[in-house]
């Protein structure tokens, strides 16, 4: 398989074009069978190429963060794809009144601390008022628990649409966590809507199970988690390595 370094492709002169299916074909093109309520970005080659980047254990800090960021631009732009709109008029500057679309109501991006907070500046790169809000969870490095310490979020939260903002999601301890927070503060579940990087098959079904009225939207789904419950393949700690 080649590698993609600095946009220029090593090894073998096979393309990935020849080798992956189109999105159009296979809009999941992982032979998981999704919960209704979760979907993937497109599976492009440039979206495996960036992924292979990330996943690689020889991809320094500096690579890590850029590669990552472009991956999180694409999430954060297909959750805005996902947001409703209605009608609008504006008059041209050529005097010509258009019917077009605005988006309707406000939104509120919220970090699950602290890879989470690696998707914010994406978030902010596209949605100039969003408010964000950061939820503090932590996976017990023995058990793989997650325990809450502590959430902040914007006062009118309950009105908005959530982007809930978290990388990994393995065993979905973590994000239901956050989930459930997100509830007890008023936002109506329907409302909320999960942007990840690489997910597990088992913690996606989860999540997606327990709360079928939120969507989940995520770059890919893997194989499995190991026993230490990290995602397989996946590409290890992504806050270590990040941050
Ligand atoms: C990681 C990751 C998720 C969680 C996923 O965070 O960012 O929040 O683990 O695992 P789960 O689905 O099994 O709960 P971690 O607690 O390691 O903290 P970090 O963000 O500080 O790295
Ligand atoms: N958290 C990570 O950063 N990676 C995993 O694979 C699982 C949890």
């Amino acid at each position: 398989m080649p590698s993609i370094v600095n946009g220029q492709a090593h090894g073998p002169a096979v393309t990935f074009e020849s080798r992956l299916p189109l999105a159009s074909e296979s809009p999941n093109a992982q032979g998981h069978d999704l919960p209704s309520n979760a979907r993937t970005l497109h599976q492009t080659a440039q979206l495996e190429g960036l992924l292979t980047i990330i996943r690689s254990k020889d991809t320094g800090r500096g690579d890590f963060v850029f590669t990552s960021n472009r991956i999180i631009r694409l999430l954060v732009e297909e959750g805005l794809n996902n947001l409703p709109v209605v009608p609008k008029q504006i008059t041209t500057p050529l005097g010509d009144v258009f019917t077009g679309v605005g988006f309707q109501g406000k939104i509120a991006g919220v970090s699950i601390m602290r890879a989470g907070e690696a998707m914010e500046a994406g978030l902010r790169e596209c949605a100039r008022s969003v408010r964000l809000g950061k939820i503090l969870i932590q996976r017990d490095e023995e058990t793989a628990t997650a325990k809450l310490y502590y959430a902040k979020l914007p006062e009118d939260i309950a009105s908005r649409h959530c982007l809930l903002l978290d990388p990994m999601l393995a065993t979905g301890g973590s994000v239901i966590k956050a989930i459930e927070v997100l509830l007890d503060h008023g936002v109506p579940e329907e409302r909320i809507m999960f942007l990840n990087l690489i997910a597990s098959p088992e913690g996606m079904k989860k999540v997606c199970t327990m709360f079928p009225k939120m969507t989940v939207i995520t770059a890919k789904v893997d194989e499995g988690l190991n026993e230490k419950k990290y995602i397989i393949p996946g590409l290890g700690d992504f806050g270590d390595r990040y941050f």
